[in-house]
């Protein structure tokens, strides 16, 4: 059985009348720099790249098609927020790696680095796996809100501690085809 779709108490803003925090060109020419930085980094090896899923499938699209290596991609998709802004407390993999990454040198494509407990629970899952390296790149790293010890290996943009939408990320799986990061501001 599928969750029902979410239904919120509120209407949402539409998307226009929410702040731009960065526009689509300054995203577009940061992906670029951090694509050409990778491909320095990994140059001659190939990368595994894992996504995760729903967030950050918008910006690895972007990135990939800017990597200079050989690239192939795995997703991963783990519930750890409800629908709304709050974490649930708790973690469980819905959609799991399709290929083996024991060996490989691994990527980890993220949206948002926020507490960091997401992040922190999936380097141990994937680190299971005894891949050869084991590496993030995150859009955005909201370090302010860091509960847990974790590090981006490559960052976007450091942003301040504002709700996010755009790009890929959502709020009730709302805006997440808008070419911009917006700011939601919250409570609705
Ligand atoms: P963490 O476990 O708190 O680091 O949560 C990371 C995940 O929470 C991200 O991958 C996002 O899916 C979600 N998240 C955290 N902050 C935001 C935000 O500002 N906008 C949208 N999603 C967010
Ligand atoms: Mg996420």
């Amino acid at each position: 059985m599928l969750p029902k779709a979410s239904t919120s108490m509120h209407a949402l803003p539409p998307a226009h009348q929410l702040e731009v925090l960065i526009d689509a060109e300054s995203i577009a020419r940061r992906v670029r720099e951090l694509s050409a930085q990778i491909s320095a980094d990994y140059r001659g090896r190939p990368v595994r790249l894992i996504g995760i899923l729903k967030g950050a499938w918008v910006f690895m699209a972007d990135l990939i098609r800017h990597l200079d290596l050989e690239v192939s991609v795995d997703f991963l998709s783990f519930t750890s927020y409800g629908d709304g802004a709050q974490s649930s407390g708790t973690v469980k993999i819905t959609k799991d790696l399709d290929q083996s990454i024991a060996g490989l040198d691994v990527l980890i494509v993220e949206d948002i680095l926020d507490t960091g407990q997401t992040f922190e629970y999936l380097r141990g899952v994937l680190e299971a796996h005894k891949p050869r390296s084991l590496k993030v790149v995150t859009l955005l790293d909201k370090p302010s809100r860091r509960v847990r010890p974790v590090k981006a290996d490559y960052v976007g943009f450091t942003v301040p501690d504002v709700f996010v939408v755009g790009y890929g990320l959502d709020y009730a799986q709302q805006y997440r085809h808008l070419s911009d990061v917006r700011i939601l501001r919250l409570p609705l």
